[in-house]
């Protein structure tokens, strides 16, 4: 055959693979979520979510310098909370157990960023993420008690909080009510376009946090709505979101590409549970070679566009590119 072109000459070893490759993945562009409990000395397998634990704050900082030996820059931390009621009031207790989380990893690991959740189901008996009156999730009352929260994790000394709650107008009235307090420095990655999806039923399970009646609908949005997610974007940059979010991942590589298209803001993605859940059960089957699925995975949330990935593989991640620098 006569042809101009044959992509072949550039596949045919790793080295020339290596030079034509597209998209690198780095330690660099991984956030690790992590689950805080209450006690010492614990760290315990959370059953949905192979390979995490949920740990008591002194564990959490012997796993930080684990992190940080390993390269991987920063943490996202959630609070499982023993303390619920209706209106989360827990979540902003200077001496919760995030708060002191916060803290103690501030003083012991100073150089690995910390972010904090900021939504209230861990923190109320209802589960949502939000204040419930009647049948009614409440916007307005709930963007209160989230800035408290904000404003106390930032007493603690965060770097970043990041809301997930997807009340309207909470970017804007946190970012005002950190300036209020003095904490301009404090940073926020607000989870933007976040979806109902099933794809977070391991973490509910780890965190207790089901919604107890009714579904999350009214306030996360409709799997179906594209141009949806960045109005809902666009909204959040112009509140002052220093970062901002497409969750899932996997299931929403179109929405990352098309909020990438869009704009050149800082653009995070979340693998969450479910989608990390799919590969190890495929895994632990037989039916999926772990590695490889978990490369390809991030490497095509990347390839869509994002900057960087809260991942459950962060630790694995971190250790396979330690020894297949990519
Ligand atoms: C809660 C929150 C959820 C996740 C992150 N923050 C669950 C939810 O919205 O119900 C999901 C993360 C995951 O599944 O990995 N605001």
């Amino acid at each position: 055959m006569e042809l101009t072109h044959r992509y072949r000459r550039t596949r045919r070893n790793d080295a020339i693979r290596g030079l034509v490759r597209e998209t690198g993945l780095s330690v660099r562009d991984l956030i690790y979520p992590m689950f805080v409990v209450e006690g010492s000395g614990v760290k315990r397998e959370i059953s949905t979510m192979p390979d995490n634990y949920h740990v008591s704050i002194d564990m959490l900082v012997r796993e930080c310098e684990t992190l940080a030996s390993l390269g991987i820059p920063a943490v996202n931390l959630f609070g499982y909370c023993e303390d619920k009621d209706l209106k989360g009031t827990s979540s902003y207790n200077d001496e919760g157990l995030i708060q002191r989380a916060v803290r103690a990893l501030k003083k012991e690991v100073p150089d690995i960023y910390v972010q904090t959740d900021i939504a209230l189901d861990p923190y109320t008996t209802t589960g949502h993420d939000g204040i419930v009156v009647g049948d009614e999730i409440v916007n307005d009352e709930t963007v209160e008690v989230l800035c408290k929260m904000a404003v106390s994790h930032a007493r603690a000394g965060v770097d970043m909080v990041s809301p997930s709650d997807m009340m309207d107008g909470r970017v804007g009235a946190i970012r005002d009510a950190l300036d209020e307090a003095g904490f301009e420095q404090t940073a926020i990655m607000s989870y933007s376009a976040k979806y109902a999806s099933c794809f977070y039923g391991p973490f509910r399970g780890a965190l207790d946090s089901a919604p107890r009646r009714g579904d999350k609908k009214t306030y996360q949005m409709d799997p179906a709505n594209s141009n949806e997610a960045v109005k809902e974007i666009l909204m959040d940059v112009e509140e002052g979101a220093d970062v901002v979010m497409v969750k899932p991942a996997l299931a929403y590589l179109d929405i990352i590409y098309k909020v990438r298209e869009h704009l050149d803001v800082p653009l995070a993605a979340y693998h969450v549970s479910g989608e990390y859940g799919q590969i190890m059960a495929a895994a632990e089957k037989g039916w999926l070679d772990k590695e490889r699925a978990m490369i390809e995975s991030t490497l095509a949330i990347k390839r869509a566009g994002a900057d960087m990935i809260l991942t459950y593989f962060a630790p694995a991640l971190a250790r396979y590119l330690r020894d297949h620098p990519f």
